[in-house]
C-alpha cells in the first residue's frame, strides 16, 4: 500500500512566527516574545476547547489569544491593528525548506494531504497563497469532528478520510504535542525538529524518524519503510 503523508500545517509547513514583521511596526522589541506567547495560547485555548467540548473553530482561539496576549504585554491594539493582524494571520509563510521537501515527497510517490487544526477554507487559503496546494490531493480539518488535535479521534478522522490504515500513515510535524498524539493514535509520525534547541516532551513517547528539516523527509521515510 503506498505510504500516506499528514502534513501538519501551522508551525510545520507555515511559520506561525511570520506575524513578527508586522507585529514589530506596531510593538517594537517585544515583537518575537508576543509571537510566541500569542502562539503558545493559541494552541492551548484548543486544547481546552477540545477538553471542555465547546468547540469554535481555530480563526477563533487565535483571536481570543491576541487579545489575552495584548492584554498581557500591555499593548492595546485598535481594531484596524487587530484586523491587520489577523489579516496577516491568513497569509503566512511557509519554511524555506518546504517546496523542496514537497517536490521530493511527492517524486517519491507518498500520497500527500494537509491535515490542521485550522479550518479547510483557511488552510486552503495559506497553502495557495504559499503556493504548496497542488502538492497535497486533499485538505483534512479538525473543523470536521468538531474538536482539536491531539483528540484521537481527529487522528482516526483523518485516517478514515485519507482512506489509510495507521501503520501507513505518517504525520510530519514540527509539534511534540501533534506527533505524541498520532504516534499514540496508531500512525506513525516524522517530528520536524528545524531548530537544535527545540524539546521534545518526555512523555516516553517517541517520534519514528527525526529531520532537521523536509528536505530528508522522502529519504528517512523511505529508509525506515525499506
Ligand atoms: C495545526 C496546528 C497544530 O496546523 O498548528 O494543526
Amino acid at each position: 500500500m503506498a505510504i500516506t503523508l499528514a502534513f501538519d500545517v501551522y508551525g510545520t509547513l507555515i511559520d506561525t512566527h511570520g506575524v513578527i514583521i508586522a507585529l514589530e511596526k506596531l510593538i517594537g522589541d517585544k515583537a518575537p516574545e508576543f509571537s510566541r506567547t500569542w502562539r503558545e495560547k493559541q494552541l492551548e485555548y484548543s486544547f481546552r476547547r477540545g477538553l471542555m467540548q465547546n468547540y469554535e473553530n481555530f480563526a477563533v482561539c487565535t483571536s481570543n489569544a491576541l487579545d489575552y496576549t495584548s492584554s498581557y504585554y500591555k499593548v492595546p491594539l485598535s481594531q484596524k491593528d487587530k484586523a491587520d493582524l489577523l489579516g496577516e494571520y491568513k497569509v503566512l509563510p511557509a519554511f524555506d525548506d518546504v517546496v523542496e521537501g514537497l517536490a521530493r515527497a511527492r517524486k517519491a510517490g507518498f500520497r500527500m494531504f494537509a491535515f490542521s487544526n485550522g479550518s479547510a477554507e483557511a488552510v486552503e487559503m495559506l497553502l495557495k497563497h504559499a503556493g504548496i496546494r497542488d502538492y497535497f490531493i486533499g485538505v483534512v480539518s479538525v473543523d470536521e469532528m468538531k474538536s482539536f488535535k491531539p483528540n484521537p479521534g481527529v487522528y482516526c478522522h483523518f485516517l478514515r478520510r485519507a482512506g489509510a490504515l495507521g501503520a501507513d500513515a505518517w504525520l510530519v510535524s514540527s509539534n511534540p504535542f501533534d506527533v505524541i498524539g498520532a504516534v499514540s493514535s496508531g500512525m506513525r509520525a516524522a517530528w520536524v525538529k528545524r531548530s537544535p534547541d527545540a524539546v521534545f516532551d518526555p512523555w516516553g513517547i517517541e517520534p519514528t524518524v527525526t529531520l532537521r528539516s523536509l528536505l530528508t523527509l522522502a529519504e528517512q521515510i523511505e529508509d525506515e519503510c525499506s
